[in-house]
């Protein structure tokens, strides 16, 4: 198949069926509240649009340690504007703005695959360097008779990266370079169990064709059993979102009032620094 032409595929089956969100409150043990969003039903054609991502080449993650363990399509992130408009203009009706995506690509794990647990983990790399964001991640499910979904965590009672003092993020990262180099990190896909310093707070169970997006400075994990998918992978089409201040700046004060409170839900106005 040419390029083109799968461009044009994905564009077609692409096409949104579905904008209406559910906004879930989650109360957590220590009292604060974190949010996250489902979209149901989102895509017009999951079937079509489901075979053609899993028709890409996936290149493997067995035993290195990655953010994606299992299998991965990276698209091009000259084709993100493109390839991520029905994502985009979906959530534009939400969070008022336009969202740039830094990053896509597929997501496939299953039971059988010889790779890595993913830890409860923040989507921030860098906890310093918060206007290049991530500000926003969304995941769409892609597979039938899905299970789980996603867990959320406290790490010393925090919810996510942005919550803590230098000395909270130093242990943080202490204790993911330990995971990262130990030597049982393969194949342990069952879900962490509350363990120390990290706290199971809820889960946001998501299925074929919902639409999930969170804030990626929140504690998280795959909620994943290993005997779960033994006949079909768990597979998803992730994205990142950034927030640029110039999009910010040029926001019609109305919409800014529109978007306050889905702002100040999904952690925005502390991720960009910006408080209207
Ligand atoms: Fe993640």
């Amino acid at each position: 198949m040419k390029i083109e032409e799968m461009d044009e595929k994905f564009i077609k089956f692409s096409e949104v069926n579905n904008t209406k969100p559910e906004i879930n409150e989650h109360v957590l043990s220590t009292g604060e509240k974190s949010y996250s969003l489902v979209i149901k039903d989102f895509l017009k054609y999951p079937d079509e649009f489901s075979s053609l991502l899993a028709s890409f080449p996936h290149f493997k993650n067995e035993k290195e340690f990655t953010g994606r363990p299992g299998k991965s399509f990276l698209f091009n992130p000259s084709n993100f504007p493109k390839l991520t408009f029905f994502i985009r203009k979906s959530l534009f009706e939400h969070f008022k703005i336009n969202l740039e995506c830094i990053s896509l690509y597929t997501n496939c794990f299953s039971g059988i695959m010889d790779t890595h647990r993913i830890p409860p983990h923040t989507d921030m790399d860098e906890p310093y360097n918060l206007p290049i964001g991530p500000h926003l991640v969304s995941n769409l499910g892609l597979t039938k008779n899905f299970k789980g979904g996603t867990s959320f965590w406290t790490f010393m009672k925090k919810r996510g990266i942005i919550d803590m003092n230098i000395e909270e993020i130093n242990q943080y990262y202490f204790q993911m370079n330990e995971i990262n180099h130990s030597d049982n990190r393969i194949n342990q896909w069952e879900n962490t169990d509350d363990d120390g310093e990290w706290k199971l707070e809820y889960y946001v169970s998501w299925g074929y064709n919902d639409l999930v997006v969170y804030s990626p400075t929140l504690f998280h994990q795959p909620y994943f059993k290993k005997d779960w998918f033994l006949d079909d992978d768990r597979f998803s089409l992730a994205s990142f979102y950034t927030i640029k201040t110039e999009d910010i700046d040029k926001m019609p004060p109305e919409l800014r009032a529109d978007a306050y409170d889905i702002w100040k839900k999904f952690e925005i106005c502390k991720l960009v620094n910006y408080y209207f």
